[in-house]
């Protein structure tokens, strides 16, 4: 129960990697909102809530697109208004929306960063607010708080028809440790995990035939898909004080896809 009496804010919560992310803090003893972004995804929120519930944990959904400024302000404001403060933020909400480069349109683009990247800024931004007002409670951390950004692989590997999402998890490599930097000396920590090819819907094209699978592997050392699991675990270590000196770094958590596959057969 590392995360006893925390409170924690996952974005994005209702599926995939947020989801799995909400169940580990959770079993670590932190009292989770499961933010989703829209009315549609209130039932797979809901089901994350029971989940945790089921297991003697502490989770509410909440909805809040965090691309929008005065719904993210609400969310930090209604949950510090009903547990007394945030201890962790999980900027975790992104998405794909893929397009050949000379035939993407500009809200395509837009769509992409402001979720990614501008949601990011608008969570993180609340969170240190919040984290600088309450300041360091050493009963339940020696931190005055901790932000883990979901980033990707593709922080750094280019992807070709997917300049927007990978221009967005590069920006958000930046900002991160540019606010590490800046926070720091106030007790905050500000890391990124950079997952590879973890088995959710945004990348069901990748693995969702056999043929796929077989190709995916190709770019993976390890050899084994990615689980939610393996991201929320490393979630809690980086959210606890274990790594109270861990800050500004991203931890890749990609059986390898960074480590250059193509050379493994002599290149
Ligand atoms: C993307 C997935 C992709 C993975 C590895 C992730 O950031 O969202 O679609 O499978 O990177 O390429």
């Amino acid at each position: 129960m590392k995360l006893k009496d925390q409170v924690a804010i996952v974005t994005g919560a209702s599926s995939g990697i947020g989801a799995g992310t909400s169940l580990e803090l959770a079993r670590a003893g932190a009292t989770v909102v499961v933010n989703y972004p829209f009315e549609a995804a209130k039932n797979a929120a809901e089901a994350v809530v029971s989940q945790i519930k089921s297991e003697g944990g502490n989770a509410v959904s909440y909805q809040c697109d965090v691309s929008k400024e005065a719904e993210v302000v609400k969310m930090f404001g209604d949950t510090v208004s009903q547990f007394g403060t945030v201890d962790i933020l999980v900027n975790n909400a992104g998405l794909q929306k893929d397009s050949a480069f000379t035939e993407m349109s500009l809200d395509t683009w837009n769509f992409v960063l402001s979720v990614n990247l501008n949601g990011q800024f608008l969570c993180a931004r609340e969170a240190v607010k919040e984290f600088l007002r309450r300041g360091v409670q050493p009963e339940k951390s020696v931190a005055a708080g901790k932000i883990i950004c979901m980033s990707s692989v593709h922080e750094v590997i280019p992807w070709s028809g997917h300049a927007n999402y990978a221009a967005s998890k590069g920006g958000i490599m930046m900002m991160m440790k540019t606010i590490a930097q800046e926070f720091a000396p106030k007790k905050i920590r500000i890391n990124s995990i950079a997952p590879g090819a973890i088995q959710t819907p945004i990348n069901k094209s990748a693995w969702g035939t056999p043929e796929g699978m077989k190709n995916l592997m190709r770019l993976i050392p390890y050899k084994r898909i990615g689980e939610p699991s393996d991201i929320g675990k490393a979630v809690v270590w980086l959210a606890s004080d274990d790594s109270d000196y861990v800050n500004g770094t991203t931890l890749f958590i990609d059986g390898g896809m960074t480590l250059y596959p193509g050379f493994e057969d002599n290149g």
